[in-house]
């Protein structure tokens, strides 16, 4: 596909540790349920930083990194489901945070695949020729949406957030995005629903009532059907990076890390078994930072780089799953 390099990374992760055991205080839970069930030992929740702060400050730590000045970046996408105001754009105050005049700057909401499928827009965007430098922070505050008095989805639930610049490789570049698969299944959205606001203004008619997609959710808080998600997840980890890695025509055993949203640690060893991959390949971080979304994957890729576990030219999938539903997965070369 197209010449697209890694070329920095860089994460924020808020200092708030909540521990399982900080959980059993709020709900009828205990550290052995969450553990077995999720593979989640704690998870970082904001202390009150929004989700455009942590996102700038990933940014900035990816640009260090990249050793690129905000002023050369032609894009800026933030993927987030969670963000602070419904405009201006997140990715437009993290403009005007790093002073990216050159930039425009847009928000992708495909919750928490969102980093899958904006790396996929980046490759696309590279392959213009006016395009060279384009950042993606995936910033999530999914805090703000979960019920904590809800013990099925208030465990899985932590907060941060991570950026990656991408710019544009030379043809002796061993980096490229090689393949993706993106995919979606509305018809079972209802299986993950947080609500927004609903039309009000003085001119509506008492008692109009019109279809209601979901069924009665009051608030934003987060509803979820967890088997469901289960299973979806499991089926669309697996085939997508299967999809991917054939239309690529890689074989698996060449991929250096498969790198799949962090949601739940048995989902993940079931779609490794189902894509018969070696379980060290796999990254699996959900223990210190539970879910957080879109922020899952760029967040293991960063602790790689930064660890000096990832060269360049080695092969690397990663696959997410979210609400939607949607789903993906993308390899690339590093
Ligand atoms: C949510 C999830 C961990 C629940 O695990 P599960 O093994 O499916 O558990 P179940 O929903 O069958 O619940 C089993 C029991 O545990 C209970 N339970 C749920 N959460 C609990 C908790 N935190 N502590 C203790 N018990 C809990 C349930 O009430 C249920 O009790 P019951 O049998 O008396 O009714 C799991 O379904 C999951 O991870 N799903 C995917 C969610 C996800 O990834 N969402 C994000 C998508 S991006």
């Amino acid at each position: 596909m197209a010449k697209m390099k890694i070329t920095g990374t860089g994460s924020y992760l808020p200092e708030l540790t909540v521990t399982n055991q900080m959980m059993t205080k709020i709900v009828d839970t205990s550290d052995e349920w969450i553990t077995t069930r999720t593979g989640i030992s704690e998870r970082r929740l904001s202390s009150g930083e929004p989700t455009w702060f942590m996102a700038a400050q990933a940014a900035r730590k990816a640009l260090a990194e990249a050793a690129l000045d905000p002023a050369q970046l032609d894009i800026i996408m933030v993927t987030t489901c969670t963000p602070d105001y419904y405009l201006p754009s997140a990715a437009c105050i993290v403009q005007a945070e790093l002073g990216a005049d050159r930039a425009f700057c847009f928000d992708l909401n495909a919750a928490c695949t969102g980093f899958v499928y904006a790396l996929d827009m980046a490759a696309r965007y590279l392959s213009d020729p006016n395009i060279h430098h384009i950042l993606i922070v995936a910033s999530e505050n999914i805090s703000k949406l979960v019920d904590y008095s809800d013990r099925s989805t208030c465990v899985l639930f932590g907060d941060g957030a991570s950026a990656v610049v991408c710019s544009r490789g030379s043809d002796e570049d061993p980096s490229a995005l090689l393949a993706t698969r993106l995919g979606s299944e509305g018809q079972t959205g209802h299986v993950l629903v947080s609500r927004a606001l609903k039309v009000r203004h003085p001119f509506l008619a008492e008692g109009a009532v019109w279809p209601d997609r979901f069924g009665e959710h009051a608030d934003h808080t987060l509803t979820m059907e967890g088997q469901e998600v289960f299973k979806f997840a499991v089926r669309v980890l697996a085939d997508s990076v299967l999809e991917a890695a054939a239309q690529a025509g890689v074989n698996l055993t060449e991929l250096r890390y498969i790198i799949p949203h962090q949601a739940n640690a048995r989902i993940v060893e079931a779609a490794a078994r189902r894509m018969k991959a070696d379980p060290a390949q796999i990254i699996s971080r959900i223990a210190d930072f539970g879910n957080t979304s879109s922020a899952s994957i760029p967040i293991c890729l960063d602790e790689l780089v930064r660890a000096g576990k990832l060269q360049r030219g080695e092969k690397v999938a990663i696959c997410g799953f979210g609400a939607g539903l949607t789903y993906g997965a993308a390899i690339f070369s590093y």
